[in-house]
């Protein structure tokens, strides 16, 4: 077998007339086959690794400024979570999407992502990242040159907005750069960090990143309930996680999925508990983390947005609760992070007589599954529910507060309504 091998690999180095001295005993017969078998092979390997490096699909990314002339810059859209800077956003990623399918680059196009809405000398300028997929062969200069010929005929899309183009404003960015800008923003999924869509949340257990502002508030270095990253230095969480210790000598906070093996730990420097906590009917259930120390922003550990306040929530809408807590009631808590999909269910149907029979008040939401079965349950609280907009952005709603046992029809997770505190977060951290 070896003979073989080496046999073929003197074929190709010293030439036929060689083998057949090297390899005496030979027939002619077997050396032609040999001979035709490595030419197939060594053809075979050129003709994938030229097709792969000249031919094969590669990302990549871009950014430009757009300067749209007829829309007034608002304090509104200082906030990106604001409704005004989202519906701006759409349209722009919408126009975009329409342009670019509608010309020569519609298969290289992938997706349009504003990331920055600013005033402009004139009306507002948005920074869009974009992304494409381009064979390998293709040239820099020329690539980016298409993409901006295509941008200059974006007005003719555009509908109410008078866009003005500066020519020359398509730069090539690095995925990196990309990630970096993205991590920077509120509520960023792992699938928005490379500007895809796909994201596979199957099954109950997360993976490093899906989750990157969960964060565990831990008693004495032991996993106690679970919080929400809403800025480098303040998490949410909920009230009742304080009420056998506040001292927050005692609290640490650990980010990353995996509690036996934490990504960052950081200490607690103060926590404010809302004034108007009842314990005995969860009311005001919400408290705030101050961190000693702010962290810094990775893939895996970086803000969720907030929602506005007294913003509605869509009933039936699907969110996600996320956590380290037990299976059943009185079990015990899990070390990878699991996740769980959830429905919005009205408050009037959450205080039906077969359900909470009126103990759901305006500060707080239900979520869970019809027939029971998906919910949060001890040691999950002070966890987030979050909802994804259309965008791919997560905005913390919710708060992990009370239930009924776990996963009982018609006793679903009761958690602290977000938006309904929203003012009391501002007033207390600046946010
Ligand atoms: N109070 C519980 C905790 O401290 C959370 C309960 C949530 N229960 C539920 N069924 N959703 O962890």
């Amino acid at each position: 077998m070896d003979d073989d091998l080496l046999g073929m690999v003197q074929i190709f180095v010293l030439g036929p007339g060689r083998v057949a001295s090297a390899t005496g005993s030979l027939n002619p017969f077997v050396v032609g086959i040999l001979v035709v078998a490595g030419v197939v092979i060594l053809g075979v390997t050129i003709g994938l690794l030229v097709h792969f490096l000249a031919f094969g699909q590669k990302s990549y990314l871009y950014q430009s400024d757009l300067q749209i002339t007829n829309v007034e810059y608002t304090s509104q859209l200082d906030s990106p979570t604001s409704s005004e800077y989202r519906a701006l956003s759409r349209t722009i990623e919408n126009l975009m999407n329409e342009t670019f399918k509608a010309s020569n680059l519609a298969r290289q196009f992938r997706r349009a992502h504003v990331v920055r809405i600013r005033p402009g000398d004139q009306g507002v300028i948005a920074t869009v990242l974009l992304k494409f997929q381009f064979k390998r062969n293709t040239n820099g200069a020329s690539r980016k040159s298409r993409i901006e010929q295509i941008l200059s005929q974006l007005h003719n899309n555009a509908g109410t907005m008078t866009i003005d183009v500066s020519s020359g404003n398509v730069q090539p960015i690095p995925p990196e750069t990309v990630q970096d800008i993205l991590i920077r923003e509120c509520g960023s999924s792992p699938e928005l960090m490379t500007l895809s869509y796909e994201r596979i949340i199957a099954g109950t257990e997360a993976r490093a990143g899906d989750w990157p502002w969960q964060a565990s508030l831990q008693l004495n270095n032991a996993h106690h309930c679970g919080a929400v990253l809403i800025s480098n230095t303040w998490l949410l969480t909920a009230a009742h996680c304080f009420r056998s210790v506040s001292d927050p000598r005692q609290w640490s906070v650990t980010f990353g999925y995996i509690l036996s093996s934490p990504e960052k730990r950081v200490n607690v420097r103060s926590i404010i508990i809302h004034p108007n906590y009842i314990a005995g009917t969860h009311e005001n259930d919400i408290a705030l983390v101050e961190l000693n120390g702010g962290v810094t922003f990775t893939r895996n550990i970086h803000r969720i947005c907030l929602p506005q306040a007294n913003q509605d929530i869509p009933v039936g809408a699907s969110a996600y609760v996320t956590g380290w807590g037990s299976l059943q009631p009185g079990g015990s808590g899990v070390n990878v992070l699991r996740q769980g999909e959830v429905q919005i269910i009205s408050t009037d149907d959450c205080n039906a007589p077969e359900s909470y029979n009126g103990a759901v008040t305006s500060g707080m939401i239900c979520a869970g599954k019809p027939g029971g079965g998906t919910d949060a349950c001890q040691g999950d609280s002070g966890g987030p529910l979050a909802m994804a907009d259309s965008r791919q952005i997560w905005s913390v709603w919710g708060i992990v507060s009370w239930g009924y046992e776990c996963g009982l029809p018609n006793k679903p997770g009761v958690y602290t309504y977000v938006p309904y505190y929203r003012d009391w977060i501002t007033q207390q951290t600046g946010l």
